[in-house]
C-alpha cells in the first residue's frame, strides 16, 4: 500500500519539471490575457494611437492609477521588494504583450517564484501603460467573450461619425463591471484570512443585497456631456476618470461624518454609502476622523479614530478589520472628559482619507512624505451644547 502511493508520488512528480512545478496549475492565479495584434486603422495597440482620435477619454484614463498601474512608485517599490512576482502581472500589466517573461510554470512555492522565458513580443512602452485601453476594449479574454469584440451596433447615436475599427463595447463591460471583477476581486482558497484579500466584488453584491441601487460605472464612470472621438458631437458618454480613494471630493459624496452631543458625551457618526468597505480591497488605506473639541478659536482636546483592515498582503496574516461595511452607519463613543466638554464650544469632525501613511513600508520606500499621500474628505461642525 505504502509502495502504491511512493509509485504513483513518483509518477506525480515525473510529470512535470520538478517539485515546484506540479504546483504551477493549480496556484490561484489571474491568467496572463494572450498577446493582441496591433489593431487594423488603429496600427497599434497604445493608448497614444487610441488618443489621436479620442484625445478627451484618452486624458481623463491618463489621469487614474490604472495608467499607472506599473509606474507608480508604491507599486514599483511592492514588486520590487516581492522580487517581481509574476502574479502582480496578470492584474498590473496583464497582456501577454506588457510582459518581459512568459512565466507557464513554477521555480519555487516557496517564496512563490515563476519559471518562464523571455517573451519575443514584449513591448516595453505598452508594459508602462498598465491597465491600458485594449485590456478593456480588445482582449477577447478579459471581456469573457469568444473572439475579439467587433463592432456591435447597439445603441449608436445617430449622428455619431462611423468607427474606423472594429473594437466594441462588449457585454461584459456592462454596469456591474463584469469584468472588472478579475482584477478588483482575488479569493485564494486555503487562506487564513477572514475574508479575501480583495474582495470589492462580493462587497458590491452586499451592497446590491441590501438595497444600495449605484453601479460601479455610475460611481466609477459616471456620464459626462464630451466627444466620444474627436470628430463626434458633444453627448453624453462614459467619464474615464476612475475616481476613488485620492480624491476627497469624490469620496465626500459617498461618505460623511458627524458629532452628536448627549449628556452622556459625544459620539462620532460615519455613514458608508460606498458600494463596498470603505476603504476596499488596498490595505494602506486609512480612513481617519479627528474629532476636535473647539472653544475661544482654539483646539481644546481632540481624538482620532481610524478605520481601515489591517492585514499583511505577503504572508496573509489579519490584524484588525475596522473598515466601514456598505451602507453601515458607525457610531463611536469618543472618551472626552466631561471638564473638556464642559469648556468646549463646539465639536468639529475631520474626516481624511490616506493612501498610506507615514510610518507605512511602501511609504518609506517610495520616499514619499504623508502630505502628499491624504486626500481631505470634509468638515463639519456642530455645538457642543448637549442635544436632546
Ligand atoms: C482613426 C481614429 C480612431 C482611432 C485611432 C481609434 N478610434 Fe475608437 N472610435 C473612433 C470613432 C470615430 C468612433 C465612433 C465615435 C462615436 O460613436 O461618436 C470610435 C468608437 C470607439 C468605441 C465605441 C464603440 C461603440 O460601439 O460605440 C470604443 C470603445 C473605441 N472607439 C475604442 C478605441 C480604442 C481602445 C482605440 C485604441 C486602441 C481607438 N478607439 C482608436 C475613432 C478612432
Ligand atoms: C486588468 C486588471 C484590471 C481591470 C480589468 C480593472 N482594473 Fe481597476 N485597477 C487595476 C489596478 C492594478 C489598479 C491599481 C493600480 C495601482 O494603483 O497601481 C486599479 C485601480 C482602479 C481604481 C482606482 C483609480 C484611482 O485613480 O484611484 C478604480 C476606481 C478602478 N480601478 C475601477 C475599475 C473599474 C470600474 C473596472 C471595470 C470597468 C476596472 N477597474 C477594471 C486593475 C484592473
Ligand atoms: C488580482 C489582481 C491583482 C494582483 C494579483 C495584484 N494586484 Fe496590486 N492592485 C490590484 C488592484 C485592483 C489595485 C487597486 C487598489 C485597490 O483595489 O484597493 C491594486 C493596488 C496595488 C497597490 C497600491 C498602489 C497605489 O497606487 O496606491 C500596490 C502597491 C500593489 N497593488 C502591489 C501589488 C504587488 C506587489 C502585487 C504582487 C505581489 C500585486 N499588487 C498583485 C490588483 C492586483
Ligand atoms: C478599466 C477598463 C477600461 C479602460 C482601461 C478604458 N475603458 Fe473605455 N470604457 C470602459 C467601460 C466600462 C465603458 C462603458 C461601456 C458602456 O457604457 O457600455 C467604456 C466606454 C468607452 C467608449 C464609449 C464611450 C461612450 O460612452 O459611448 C470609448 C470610446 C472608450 N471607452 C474608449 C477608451 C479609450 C480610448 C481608453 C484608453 C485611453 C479606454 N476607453 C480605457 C472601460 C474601460
Ligand atoms: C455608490 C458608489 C460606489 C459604487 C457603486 C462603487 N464604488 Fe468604488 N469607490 C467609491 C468610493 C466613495 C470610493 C473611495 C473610498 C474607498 O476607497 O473605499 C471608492 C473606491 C474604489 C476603489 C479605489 C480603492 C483604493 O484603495 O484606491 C476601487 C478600486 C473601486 N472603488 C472599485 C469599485 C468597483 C470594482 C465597483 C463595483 C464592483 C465599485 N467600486 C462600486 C464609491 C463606489
Amino acid at each position: 500500500m505504502r509502495r502504491a502511493a511512493l509509485v504513483f508520488a513518483l509518477g506525480l512528480l515525473s510529470a512535470c519539471d520538478g517539485f515546484a512545478s506540479c504546483f504551477y496549475d493549480t496556484i490561484a492565479k489571474p491568467e496572463m490575457l494572450p498577446a493582441l495584434e496591433p489593431l487594423d486603422a488603429i496600427g497599434g495597440l497604445s493608448a497614444e494611437r487610441c488618443a489621436a482620435c479620442h484625445a478627451e477619454i484618452a486624458a481623463e484614463w491618463s489621469t487614474s492609477l490604472m495608467a499607472a498601474a506599473t509606474t507608480n512608485p508604491f507599486y514599483v517599490a511592492d514588486h520590487a521588494h516581492r522580487h517581481e512576482l509574476f502574479l502582480c502581472e496578470r492584474c498590473h500589466n496583464p497582456l501577454e504583450n506588457q510582459m518581459r517573461d512568459v512565466v507557464d510554470d513554477l521555480a519555487s512555492l516557496d517564496p512563490l517564484t515563476g519559471k518562464g522565458h523571455p517573451n519575443p513580443r514584449y513591448d516595453p512602452a505598452l508594459e508602462r501603460e498598465g491597465v491600458t485601453c485594449v485590456v478593456c476594449h480588445a482582449s477577447a479574454e478579459a471581456l469573457g467573450e469568444a473572439r475579439a469584440p467587433t463592432i456591435v451596433p447597439g445603441e449608436r447615436a445617430a449622428d455619431a461619425p462611423p468607427s474606423p475599427h472594429p473594437v466594441a463595447v462588449a457585454a461584459a463591460l456592462d454596469e456591474h463591471g463584469t469584468m472588472c471583477r478579475r482584477c478588483h476581486q482575488y479569493d485564494p482558497p486555503f487562506v487564513g484570512l477572514p475574508r479575501p484579500p480583495a474582495d470589492t466584488h462580493a462587497e458590491y453584491d452586499r451592497y446590491r443585497g441590501a438595497g444600495g441601487d449605484k453601479t460601479c460605472l455610475d460611481c466609477h464612470m459616471p456620464r459626462v456631456e464630451g466627444r466620444v472621438a474627436n470628430t463626434s458631437p458633444l453627448r453624453s458618454r462614459r467619464g474615464h476618470r476612475f475616481l476613488g480613494a485620492r480624491d476627497g471630493a469624490f469620496v465626500a459624496a459617498f461618505v460623511s461624518a458627524t458629532a452628536e452631543v448627549t449628556r452622556e458625551g459625544i459620539t462620532l457618526v460615519v455613514d458608508n454609502r460606498a458600494g463596498h468597505h470603505v476603504p476596499t480591497a488596498e490595505p494602506g488605506r486609512v480612513l481617519a476622523a479627528t474629532v476636535e473639541l473647539v472653544g475661544g478659536g482654539a483646539t481644546l482636546a481632540s481624538r482620532r479614530v481610524r478605520f481601515r483592515r489591517d492585514f499583511d498582503p505577503e504572508h496573509l496574516v489579519e490584524r484588525y478589520d475596522t473598515s466601514l461595511a456598505p451602507l453601515e452607519v458607525r457610531r463611536v463613543p469618543v472618551p472626552f472628559t466631561a471638564a473638556q466638554r464642559a469648556a468646549a464650544e463646539a465639536v468639529r469632525v475631520r474626516l481624511d482619507l490616506y493612501r498610506y501613511e507615514a510610518r507605512h513600508p511602501l511609504a518609506l520606500a517610495a520616499g514619499i512624505g504623508e502630505g502628499a499621500l491624504v486626500a481631505h474628505v470634509a468638515t463639519s461642525t456642530v455645538p457642543a451644547a448637549e442635544g436632546p
